[in-house]
């Protein structure tokens, strides 16, 4: 290859790299985040044409073959998927990423074999170690969210120091492959052991905390990525694994704030299991009667209010009422109703996940409101109607020290002069906590399937 070829190829990956970051900045706001995906994906296809170009492929007959079929499988799947299985398909996502980056160090270690450079060895290690790890985690992600293996926390006696113990061997097998790089039974059992640990990380965690964990597990698989660019000697696979790793790192920090918690808490607590971390009993100490009203009821009252905002939750997502939503803020604002909507950042299940779905039903950007930006507000607005928010509505994250969720922030709903609140039962959300909001006195319950509730409403309005 030519030297004016090479700086081509580095000139498409210095390109692919500027556009990859264009597109991330992008995706930090739901206006612009569209564009941001365009941009990357432009990006990845100069940095996977230039790769080949590089590579002066002979037979383009296997990666044909391969393209298709990975991309008939992801298109169809991003076609189908469900917004609530969105945490499932980037668990296999992530999956992939590390699956992948291992197999092509495993690959390059059996190419390589037995003449290694330090650094190329040690990089290639952690690519196999991190891949493997990633790619368990996130199948065993993936199978809690599925309900394939149980959502609750799998715990055992001794089961943080025998994770330890696993993570010092791998640490000594490490060493052992690279005293002796061309023992293959060292550098399988370190593999085999990777994949292992993978397992036994993610089991002692609880389905509801797996966002968090599948955050973490694109980090892990960005560096696996990035390390996989050091073996393969490729400046694209370094930049991209870089910028996914920061990225689900920073994730993955901002999830944890916004529910209060540490990482540590995350994946040590076992939040969720039987008699551990949710202290059910205590947050279930509220007092009160539940106050039932009628679709009719709720519609008089919203229209009938000057403000109102909207609080949509995980249950809005489940009935798919996002539409019905939209409609009825419609039909409200031509009533002179001025209707804005309340998001927290960790609604649904998964980062953004409300701002997709109001995104999706046409809701303009500037109704929608950062809990920081629109809190204080609730103390001056007549009514906040919620839809299918349990847990970051509830005041026991600012009232009771001994609930589970006590420091998270909320959305101040219980602020305003009256709360709607639509959902199927007085079962919890997330948490597992009884919620004290739904027995105020200024409450007004209105049971059944959120979207069906909210067209009932709009029939009674339209008249
Ligand atoms: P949740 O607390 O999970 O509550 C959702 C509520 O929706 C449930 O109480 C449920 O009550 C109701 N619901 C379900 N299906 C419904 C339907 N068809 N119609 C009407 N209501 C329905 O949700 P949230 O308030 O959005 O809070 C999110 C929780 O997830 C937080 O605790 C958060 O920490 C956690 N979490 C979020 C993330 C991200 S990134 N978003 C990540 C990890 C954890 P019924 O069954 O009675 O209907």
């Amino acid at each position: 290859m030519t030297d004016v070829m090479l700086q081509t190829v580095d000139l498409s990956y210095l390109a692919a790299a500027v556009l990859f970051m264009l597109g991330l900045k992008k995706l930090s706001s739901p206006a612009t985040a569209r564009a941001g995906n365009g941009l990357s994906m432009l990006g990845m296809t100069i940095a996977v044409a230039a790769t080949l170009f590089k590579q002066e492929i002979l037979s383009f007959n296997l990666i044909i073959i391969g393209v298709v079929i990975g991309g008939v499988i992801g298109a169809v799947a991003a076609k189908r998927v469900q917004m609530t299985a969105m945490p499932e398909m980037i668990a296999i996502l992530n999956g992939c990423g590390g699956g992948a980056s291992a197999m092509v160090a495993v690959s390059e270690y059996h190419r390589l074999s037995p003449r290694f450079e330090t650094f190329l060895l040690i990089t290639l290690l952690l690519s196999v170690i991190v891949g493997t790890v990633t790619f368990t985690g996130s199948v065993i992600a993936f199978s809690k969210l599925r309900g394939i293996i149980s959502g609750r926390p799998i715990v055992y006696t001794a089961q943080r120091a025998s994770n330890w113990l696993l993570g010092i061997v791998v640490i000594c097998l490490t060493i052992g492959v690279c005293l002796s790089p061309a023992n293959i039974s060292v550098f399988y059992g370190l593999t085999f052991l990777s994949l292992l640990l993978g397992v036994l990380l993610v089991i002692p965690i609880g389905g509801a905390d797996m966002p968090v964990v599948i955050s973490l597990l694109n980090s892990l698989s960005g560096v696996a990525v990035s390390m996989t660019g050091f073996v393969l000697s490729n400046n694209a696979l370094i930049i991209v694994g870089s910028l996914v790793g920061a990225a689900g790192l920073i994730l993955t920090r901002l999830m944890c704030e916004a529910m209060n918690r540490s990482l540590t808490n995350v994946l040590f607590g076992a939040f969720g299991a039987v008699g551990k971390g949710v202290d059910v009993a205590g947050a279930a100490a509220v007092a009160g009667t539940i106050k039932s009203y009628t679709v009719e009821d709720a519609a008089t009252m919203l229209e009938n209010a000057g403000t109102v905002i909207i609080t949509p939750g995980y249950g809005m997502a489940v009935a798919q009422a996002q539409h019905a939503v939209r409609e009825l803020a419609s039909l409200l604002e031509n009533k002179g109703v001025k209707v804005r909507y309340a998001i927290h950042p960790v609604a649904g299940r998964m980062p953004g996940h409300m701002n997709v779905l109001l995104a999706e039903a046409n809701v303009p950007y500037d109704k929608l409101f950062a809990m920081e930006d629109i809190n204080a507000d609730f103390a001056h607005t007549d009514v906040a109607l919620v839809v299918g928010a349990n847990d970051v509505v509830n005041p026991a994250a600012r009232n009771v020290p001994s609930s589970p969720i006590y420091g998270m922030p909320i959305l101040n709903v219980d602020q305003a002069k009256t709360v709607i609140v639509l959902k199927r039962s007085m079962r919890p959300g997330f948490a597992g906590i009884e919620n004290e909001l739904f027995l105020k006195d200024n409450t007004m319950m209105v049971f059944g399937d959120a979207k069906e509730t909210l067209q009932k409403i709009i029939a009674y309005i339209k008249g």
